[in-house]
């Protein structure tokens, strides 16, 4: 969210600027190669922007694939950046497979940036197996984060995309594990960790025996308590195929980056990536009990 408002300046800068839309915009758009070929041999230049992208991206978005060949020949940048985003954004979809294989052969970076997800993440969104083999066959990073943090396995789970799953896991997903903080808990500031929960947890979770579930499920009594057994609460085939109890060793995978360490899951927040500040909060999640299990 505070992401995408910062965008909004800038595409606001972007959109009133005057469309010099020239004669090789409108044929790549048509995807005219006669008229392409004659636009550049009138000296066009081949990357040139139209205020918002180049022909080259308005070749591949229209699903032109000779144009888009002609003017690849022509030398055009392949990675250019345009303010609607690289070529390879233009050429997501099921239907643009071989725009995408034409741009990634032709040197397309596949860890390329959109304007806020790289492009492996948008063939997850949009569901394309065949755009996410193909990325990831020219090098996409399987374990890219989004400026919002989720992974590409955490976002096909997230869509019920099994396939897209399956594929990403037997192509180098790392769930990321923490280093044991058990033995830690015992010299743990579990006021700070209340300070902790109250600013960052607390506008999804209850702490009180009494209250509800908010966004989350009740966190009382929370150690030592079955995963994922709160009544009335809704939650993810991640969790729910979770076994056991919620230990302390469990707590600190779940926090350490929940969309990464437990894809799938509903408790979409970047985690505690800070050791010593998971340690005071876990510590103080053990004292929300009547009875708090013992320390390790
Ligand atoms: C944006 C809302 C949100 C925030 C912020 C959030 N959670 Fe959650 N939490 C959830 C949701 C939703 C679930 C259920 C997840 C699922 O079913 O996949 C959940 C589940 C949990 C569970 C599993 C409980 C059970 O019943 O099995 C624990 C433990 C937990 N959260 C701890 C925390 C802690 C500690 C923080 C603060 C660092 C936190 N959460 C921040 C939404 C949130």
């Amino acid at each position: 969210m505070r992401v995408s408002l910062l965008f909004i300046p800038l595409l606001l800068l972007h959109i009133p600027i005057v469309s010099h839309a020239a004669a090789i915009h409108d044929a790549a758009m048509e995807g005219d190669v006669a008229a392409i070929t004659a636009a550049l041999d009138a000296g066009a230049d081949v990357d040139e922007s139209d205020g918002s992208a180049t022909p080259l991206y308005l070749a591949v978005f229209m699903g032109h694939i000779q144009a888009a060949k002609l003017l690849m020949e022509r030398g055009a940048d392949v990675n250019a950046q345009t303010a609607l985003g690289s070529p390879l954004m233009a050429a997501m979809g099921i239907d643009k497979i071989d725009l995408l294989n034409l741009l990634l052969d032709g040197g397309a970076d596949p860890n390329a940036d959109g304007s806020s997800q790289p492009a492996l993440h948008a063939a997850v969104n949009l569901g394309c197996l065949d755009c996410v083999k193909a990325l990831v066959e020219a090098g996409a990073d399987v374990n890219a984060r989004a400026e919002d943090g989720k992974t590409p396995l955490h976002m096909a789970k997230r869509g019920g995309q099994r396939e897209v799953a399956d594929y990403l896991m037997s192509h180098g997903v790392v769930l990321p594990t923490p280093a044991p903080i058990s033995m830690k808990l015992a010299s743990a500031n579990v006021e700070k960790g209340r300070t902790y929960f109250t600013r960052v947890c607390g506008p999804c979770h209850n702490a009180e025996p009494t209250g509800g579930n908010k966004i989350g499920p009740n966190l009382w009594s929370v150690v030592g308590r079955d995963k994922a057994t709160m009544a009335d609460m809704r939650y993810s085939d991640a969790l729910l195929s979770w076994e056991g109890v919620w230990t302390y060793e469990d707590l600190n995978k779940l926090l350490l980056e929940p969309m990464a360490t437990t894809p799938g899951v509903y408790m979409e927040m970047p985690g505690v990536s800070d050791e010593t500040e998971r340690v005071d909060l876990i510590a103080y999640l053990r004292t929300l009990s009547d009875k708090p299990n013992p320390l390790p």
